[in-house]
């Protein structure tokens, strides 16, 4: 073992979240109670920091396209990725913001809410073949709909797809039961995981919600880093 602690000064967190600069690359970002809760209160939000909160914002900054169940898009209240002022340097070239990606089998979305009405590049929806008809033509009224897999999303064709769009540089924001299909799916390039001081105990998810995954990835660590007692953790596969 080796002590990583005390650490030294400040980081530059752009060349420390840089996406490798080839190839395309699935980064998610999550967060966890020491006790490995991801909800409190049925959300994520009460497990963040301020600290927590700005890699949040500097990660879809850095992303070409953000993935997102449409638990969390429901139970977060979702609306569209904001241009950022400090996102200049690194979204150059690109669009201002990175589009959201929602999955949803059942389109049980607000299409007239602002993450579908406001976004300055038109949300995508990774829809399956299955979907209702009527709200398969809502959705495609007001989304860039990508039908990937028939009754369950093909998740190989659906990042297959966003990167036939231009989208190399993907971020799953989650939520627990998308990350797992994720992983499951052998697509996670790399875990960002906040680990916030709290002990939560109850029954909250933990970061991946699914079956049990036959052969689990070995990540290895990048990084880690500090701030208000809040942990920093970077793995890649
Ligand atoms: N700790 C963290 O970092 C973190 C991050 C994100 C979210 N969260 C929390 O996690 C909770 C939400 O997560 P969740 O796991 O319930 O939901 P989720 O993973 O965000 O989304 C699940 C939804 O995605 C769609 N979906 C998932 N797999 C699919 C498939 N194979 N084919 C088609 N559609 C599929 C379905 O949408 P439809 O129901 O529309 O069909 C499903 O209900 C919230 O409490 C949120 O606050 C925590």
């Amino acid at each position: 073992m080796r002590n990583l602690s005390p650490a030294s000064g400040p980081v530059d967190l752009v060349a420390a979240y840089a996406y490798p600069r080839t190839g395309p690359w699935l980064r998610a970002n999550m967060v966890a109670s020491l006790d490995g809760a991801a909800q409190r209160d049925e959300r994520s939000a009460g497990l963040g920091g301020a600290a927590d909160r700005s890699l949040f914002l500097l990660l879809r900054g850095l992303a070409d396209a953000v993935v997102v169940g449409a638990g969390t898009v429901r139970a977060e209240g979702y609306g569209p990725v904001r241009p950022q002022d400090t996102w200049r340097d690194v979204r150059e070239g690109r669009p201002p913001v990175p589009p959201l990606a929602v999955v949803s089998r059942s389109l049980d979305l607000d299409f007239d809410a602002p993450i579908f009405t406001e976004a300055a590049v038109p949300t995508i929806v990774l829809a399956t073949a299955s979907a209702a008809p009527d709200r398969l033509r809502a959705a495609r009224e007001h989304a860039d709909v990508v039908i990937a897999g028939e009754d369950a999303l093909d998740w190989a064709a659906a990042v297959r797809a966003l990167r036939e769009r231009g989208f190399q540089r993907l971020l799953c924001e989650g939520g627990p039961a998308v990350l797992a299909q994720v992983v499951a799916a052998g697509l996670l390039d790399e875990l960002c995981l906040t680990l916030s001081p709290l002990l939560l105990a109850g029954h909250p998810a933990r970061i991946l919600n699914g079956p049990p995954i036959p052969i689990p990835p070995h990540l290895r660590l990048g990084h880690v880093l500090e701030e208000d007692d809040f942990l920093f953790l970077r793995y890649t596969r």
